[in-house]
């Protein structure tokens, strides 16, 4: 059975090598300088609304219209009174922050091999750009032991506690989220071939995103614009701004909200509502006063099934748009064609 941690050993990622120290730049290098952004983190334009904050202390079936209506038209939610402990965000925080403070040297010790899934790198989507980011990551698949242990040596059995915890908790929200999702769409997690069995071996990657200080943030890109590959990501932003998503055309700076969790839908949930909810493009920008951290957990189902547009909300008027795909063969699909990939799986006649 393929698993999420095979996807890239028969297709490796070339990545640039050495990965530069972004910490003590008095200026952008020319690898890393993009052309000058003339909307860095402008304020909301009105007449695009803002980004949906929906509390989930609210009555069910509130809560699912505010869900359903978020999910179709920006593809992208806060969610607040979630119930996850504020204590657990500030030692996740204070961790990352140990961690991407440590030198070069140390952090090259946990380096991601080009056919591993985890480990310390630069962003994964590097190779489709002719600029580098302003950006390092350290990606857990399971357990961070192996990784930890060369990294912080007198630290690491703290470490993979509140890293295990966070992803158990991310695990439950996702679930949790996603028996919300399906209920939008009319759905039980009976008629989900990997949602009835209690989410049984769904897998989730936690994406630790680092954007060092930039001294000039507006030539600068800290994650270029993309959709996840998920289902849905589940991201811990911190409390410095830098999330844009794109919606109608503009860029929208998507505010941090102490303890607020930002909900992204991923590809595979643009092919199972069948295109009726939305992927965003969205960015992360950098800043020149705050070294900036968020967290993504990316969630799915079990590697090698099948996901594919459901078939109780198709009709001849709503015909699939796409043909199905395993996650295991999407990620190795998006690592080969980036943005091209979810268009490549449109059926002949639907383009
Ligand atoms: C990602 C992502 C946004 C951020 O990791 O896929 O979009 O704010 N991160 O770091
Ligand atoms: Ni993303």
């Amino acid at each position: 059975m393929p698993s999420l941690s095979q996807v890239y050993k028969d297709q490796p990622l070339t990545l640039p090598n050495p990965i530069m120290d972004l910490t003590r730049m008095e200026k952008v290098p020319d690898s890393h300088a993009w052309p000058p952004l003339e909307d860095y983190l402008d304020d909301v334009p009105s007449k695009d609304g803002i980004i949906p904050v929906i509390s989930l202390s609210e009555p069910k079936l509130a809560v699912m219209n505010q869900v359903s209506r978020a999910c179709k038209t920006w593809g992208m939610f806060q969610v607040v009174n979630h119930g996850i402990p504020m204590r657990l965000f500030a030692e996740l925080e204070s961790l990352g922050h140990q961690l991407f403070g440590l030198p070069m040297e140390q952090k090259l010790k946990a380096l991601r091999a080009p056919d591993s899934i985890s480990g310390y790198g630069v962003a994964r989507i590097s190779p489709f750009f002719d600029k580098m980011m302003w950006n390092e990551g350290f990606t857990v698949v399971g357990s961070p032991l192996e990784h930890a242990r060369r990294l912080m040596p007198d630290n690491y059995d703290r470490f993979c506690a509140v890293i295990e915890e966070y992803e158990t908790e991310m695990k439950h929200f996702a679930e949790r989220l996603m028996e919300l999702i399906l209920s939008s769409l009319g759905l039980r997690k009976d008629d989900v071939e990997w949602a009835k069995n209690g989410f049984e071996h769904t897998n989730g990657v936690l994406q630790m995103n680092s954007y060092p200080m930039c001294p000039q943030p507006t030539t600068a890109m800290g994650l270029a614009a993309h959709t996840d590959s998920s289902v849905m990501t589940l991201l811990y932003q911190t409390s410095i701004a830098g999330l844009q998503v794109m919606k109608d055309g503009h860029w929208i700076t998507v505010p941090p909200i102490p303890g607020a969790m930002v909900i992204n839908l991923g590809d595979l949930l643009h092919i199972l509502s069948n295109a009726c909810f939305t992927a965003p493009l969205h960015r992360a920008l950098v800043s020149q006063t705050h070294h900036r951290l968020s967290f993504a957990y990316f969630w799915g189902p079990p590697a090698d099934t099948n996901v594919f547009p459901h078939p109780r909300l198709l009709s001849l008027n709503n015909p699939p748009l796409y043909q199905s795909i395993t996650w295991h063969d999407y990620l190795k699909l998006k690592a080969k064609l980036f943005n091209k990939a979810l268009p490549s799986l449109l059926l002949p006649g639907t383009a």
